[in-house]
C-alpha cells in the first residue's frame, strides 16, 4: 500500500544518477510523485532517468550541489516549471570513489572535495530551493548521512566528519526552518551494498558488521526506500530533527 499523499508531490533527489539516489527516484515515481534528478554525471543522470516510467513522471537536471549558481539555476528552472517543491532528498556525496587509508594521509585537496560535496552541497542545496520548499507549506527535507558517523568507522574520517556534519546540520536545520511547516530528518544508513564497487569496505570488517546486526543479511538499496518515502509523506506530519537508522539492528560499538 502506498504511504498517505505522497502521490503527485514534487520531490528532488541529489546525486540520483547512481546507487542509492537512483533507487529513492525509482521509488518515488512508482508512488507518483514527479521526480526531479539530479546530479554532477550528466551522461549517467540522463540514462537513469529515462529508464524510470511511471506512474509518477521523471525528470533530469544536471547540479553540482558544491556550486551555488548550479543550485540556483536549478531553482530557477522548478520555479518555472512547478512553483514550488514539497521534498528534497539531499543524498550527493563522494562516497563510492572513495578510498580508505590512514586519516594523516588523506591530502588537502582529498579532505576539502568531501568537505564541498557533503557538507556544504545540502546547506547550498537547501538554501537555494528555499522559497520553493516554503511555497509548498508542508515540506520534508531527508538529508542523508550515515552509522559509518555512529560506529566510528576507520579508514575515511575526511567522509565521517563530512556526515557527522550532516546529522548535526538536520537538529539546526529543523529548528530554523519549523517556522515554514519544513521538516527536516536524517536518514542514516547502515552499509548497503549497490551496482557500484567501492573501496570503503574490506571483506573482513564486511563480516564484522554483519555479525553486529540483529537481522543477518546485508542491505541493498531497497531496504532504504520505505523509510525515505515515510520521511517525506503526510504519515510523518509530526516527525522532525530526527535520525532514523536504518541498519538492521547494526550495534554501534
Ligand atoms: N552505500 C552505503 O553503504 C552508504 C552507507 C551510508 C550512507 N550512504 C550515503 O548514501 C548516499 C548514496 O550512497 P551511494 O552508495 O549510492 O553513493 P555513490 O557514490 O554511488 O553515489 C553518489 C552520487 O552522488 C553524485 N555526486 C557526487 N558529487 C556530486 C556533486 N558535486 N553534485 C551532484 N552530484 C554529485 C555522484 O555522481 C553519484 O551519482 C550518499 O550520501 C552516501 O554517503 C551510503
Amino acid at each position: 500500500m502506498s504511504v498517505r499523499a505522497l502521490e503527485e508531490k514534487t520531490i528532488v533527489v541529489t546525486g540520483a544518477a547512481q546507487g542509492i539516489g537512483a533507487a529513492y527516484a525509482r521509488r518515488l515515481v512508482d508512488e507518483g510523485c514527479n521526480v526531479v534528478l539530479t546530479d554532477r554525471n550528466r551522461e549517467k543522470l540522463e540514462a537513469c532517468a529515462a529508464t524510470l516510467d511511471g506512474p509518477g513522471k521523471a525528470y533530469a537536471h544536471p547540479l553540482d550541489v558544491t556550486d551555488r549558481a548550479s543550485c540556483e539555476q536549478l531553482a530557477a528552472t522548478l520555479t518555472e516549471a512547478y512553483g514550488h517543491i514539497d521534498g528534497l532528498i539531499n543524498n550527493a556525496a563522494v562516497f563510492s570513489t572513495i578510498t580508505m587509508k590512514p586519516f594523516w594521509e588523506i591530502t588537502d585537496k582529498e579532505w576539502d572535495e568531501v568537505q564541498a560535496v557533503n557538507l556544504r552541497g545540502p546547506w547550498l542545496t537547501v538554501s537555494a530551493l528555499l522559497p520553493l520548499l516554503t511555497k509548498a507549506g508542508t515540506a520534508s527535507i531527508v538529508n542523508i548521512g550515515s552509522d559509518a558517523v555512529l560506529l566510528g568507522r576507520p579508514g575515511y574520517l575526511h567522509y565521517i566528519a563530512s556526515k557527522g556534519g550532516v546529522h548535526g546540520m538536520t537538529y539546526s536545520m529543523a529548528r530554523e526552518l519549523g517556522q515554514f511547516g519544513i521538516r527536516v530528518n536524517t536518514l542514516s544508513p547502515g552499509p548497503v551494498y549497490t551496482e557500484v564497487p567501492r573501496e570503503t569496505v574490506t571483506a573482513e570488517q564486511r563480516e564484522t558488521m554483519l555479525s553486529a546486526q540483529a537481522l543477518p543479511r546485508t542491505a541493498c538499496p531497497d531496504d532504504m526506500l520505505g523509510t525515505a518515502a515515510f520521511l517525506l509523506s503526510d504519515d510523518a506530519a509530526y516527525l522532525t530533527g530526527q535520525t532514523i537508522s536504518v541498519n538492521a539492528g547494526l550495534v554501534h560499538r
